[in-house]
């Protein structure tokens, strides 16, 4: 005891507090491994023979070399949702935007810096629907020195949420892009890879919490799963949200939390001051607003609390289970409350930098369409008619994957025929977008980017749109956090909205859910040069076509280029 503490308070002294990080070497290998759920046996495409995949520790001003091989039949790209990649756009991952997939046998090298980020993160596949199980925490501590700005937790707890299929996810979109209706759901939901005890043939896979009375936990947790937002809640506790999508927030209480897939937030666990003669369920379950079917199961995991030793007879396995009251899955009152409490910490140290200049405005309209079937020989779709197919767009545009990947055509000034750089600014044809759905429901299809000058100073609202029913969808923009400044019910009006938009203190995030029949506002800083891909986190979404990508150009300076491409960089 006294030699930890010699060295520790040596360390603390002797150690300067390092301006740069270190560098840290992880290695991934993509291999397929054989889990065991629901009593269904599969053998699904892991990372590390790990399900979910490993965490990834590192601290602010670090730099990540990450080998991904891949070993499986499938081609995979990993993304590390989240991480800024300044100038390093090369290193995030995403299949056809920025990089080619790796190919099975080959390997490739994420390089890149965390710079001026904090906090919880995750990493997933970024290719088709092997995210579905490609994924993993990725836990940024500050650095070394530098406490949060709340009580330091006894202990850190990562809990990621997951989707589990007893059928192969691939053979999933696979059917539901042929047949052009709804993808078949899922089976369970997951909290690290563990549905738990409210579904047949579970119980013995249970994500067990152990506490001790009167600490504070870290509960670290991240939406990974493919299509659905969820309510989660601990029963007989109340958590402080500390932090969304690695920004530190102004701490609020609450029983209940919404995360929609590709957020994360931190919660402060505060145990009860002694021994309750109980343990509690840690559940999660859907916030739906769609028309279509969908896994209305719910997670559990178990919050329990290790008894002392003289107590040790009266086996914690004996003792009453407390289940918490989710909110209704449609509750989308609910989820309107939740996202407006949510504010920047915006203190001296942690400022909310939001854009007050704004140099161009754009209007995007999200949601879901149909395309003509596709069949030959008289076949039907499955789609809301058996003449059509499930669509998504933006803009009414039904974005297409490239056969090369966007960055690389761009750097090499290759761009002809691989995409247009003509987005639009706003709707092409503008209709009353949460009304009465128009009767042409078709979507149009391209490859169409948004060019940015360096450093533009961008205002974006996201409408939804109730063309085949409204519909909450959570965009994710790749390469910067964005400040969401407004949002609001039914169609965004440009003429009273923004007379009421929070340029103080509003948060500061990678994924918002742009609410059912409504919109959001939001403001980001065009300050990282790339390609960018923006798209809806709800997996069905993007596979129908809800994403579009951001060319940002290099700026004058050096530093404000984009660095070359790795020589490993893989091709198509
Ligand atoms: Cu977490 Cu483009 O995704």
């Amino acid at each position: 005891m006294a030699v930890w503490l010699l060295f520790a308070v040596l360390s603390c002294v002797l150690l300067p507090d390092p301006v740069f990080g270190i560098t840290r070497h992880y290695t991934l290998e993509i291999k397929m491994h054989n889990v065991t759920r629901l009593c269904h046996t599969k053998s699904l495409v892991s990372v590390n023979g790990q399900f979910p995949g490993p965490k990834l520790i590192a601290r602010e001003g670090d730099q990540l070399l990450i080998k991904v091989v891949n070993h499986v039949p499938n081609n995979i790209s990993i993304h590390w949702h989240g991480i800024r990649q300044l100038r390093s756009g090369w290193a995030d991952g995403p299949a056809y935007i920025t990089q080619c997939p790796i190919q099975t046998g080959q390997s490739y090298v994420y390089n890149y810096t965390i710079v001026g980020q904090r906090g919880t993160l995750f990493y997933h596949a970024h290719i088709s629907w092997l995210r579905a199980t490609v994924y993993g925490p990725i836990i940024i501590l500050p650095k070394r020195g530098v406490p949060y700005p709340f009580p330091k937790p006894h202990k850190e707890v990562p809990m990621i949420f997951g989707e589990w299929f007893n059928a192969d996810p691939e053979a999933v979109i696979r059917q539901a892009t042929k047949t052009g209706g709804g993808p078949n759901v899922s089976d369970a939901y997951t909290i690290n890879g563990l549905p738990g005890p409210l579904y047949n043939c579970s119980a013995k896979d249970t994500f067990r919490l152990r506490v001790k009375p009167g600490k504070t936990y870290l509960l670290r947790l991240i939406n990974a799963a493919l299509n659905d937002e969820l309510f989660f809640s601990i029963a007989n506790h109340t958590v402080t949200v500390v932090e969304a999508d690695a920004i530190y927030v102004k701490p609020f209480e609450t029983d209940t939390v919404l995360i929609a897939p590709g957020q994360t937030t931190n919660l402060l666990l505060k145990t009860k001051p002694s021994y309750p003669s109980a343990s509690f369920l840690m559940t999660a379950r859907p916030y739906a607003t769609g028309q279509g079917t969908f896994d209305n199961s719910t997670v559990a995991g178990v919050l329990e609390y290790e008894q002392p030793k003289h107590a040790r007879r009266s086996s914690i396995k004996n003792l009453p289970l407390f289940t918490p009251v989710l909110p209704a899955l449609n509750d989308t009152n609910f989820a309107a409350k939740f996202s407006n409490k949510l504010r920047s910490l915006n203190s001296k140290r942690f400022p909310a930098n939001v854009p007050l200049k704004v140099d161009r405005k754009f209007f995007f309209t999200v949601g879901l369409g149909t395309t003509p079937c596709n069949h030959k020989n008289n076949q039907t779709c499955q789609g809301p008619t058996n003449t059509t197919m499930f669509a998504a767009s933006i803009s009414n545009i039904s974005f297409t994957l490239p056969t090369k990947a966007l960055l690389q055509s761009h750097y090499s000034g290759q761009s002809n025929g691989m995409y247009s750089p003509n987005f639009p600014w706003n709707p092409v044809v503008p209709f009353n977008y949460t009304g009465t759905p128009p009767n042409n429901t078709m979507v149009s299809t391209g490859t169409n980017v948004m060019v940015l000058r360096y450093n533009t100073s961008v205002e974006l609202v996201m409408q939804d749109t109730s063309i085949l029913g409204a519909e909450s969808h959570p965009l994710h923009l790749h390469g910067f956090n964005f400040f969401v400044v407004g949002q609001g019910f039914g169609n965004f009006d440009p003429n009273k909205d923004p007379k009421n938009f929070n340029l103080v203190d509003p948060i500061e995030r990678n994924t918002v859910g742009v609410p059912s029949g409504g919109w959001a506002a939001i403001r980001f800083l065009a300050d990282n040069p790339g390609v960018w891909f923006m798209h809806c986190h709800l997996e069905v979404h993007t596979s129908w076509g809800l994403r579009m990508a951001w060319l940002v150009l290099d700026g004058d300076k050096p530093d404000q280029k984009l660095l070359p491409p790795p020589a490993d960089l893989p091709k198509c």
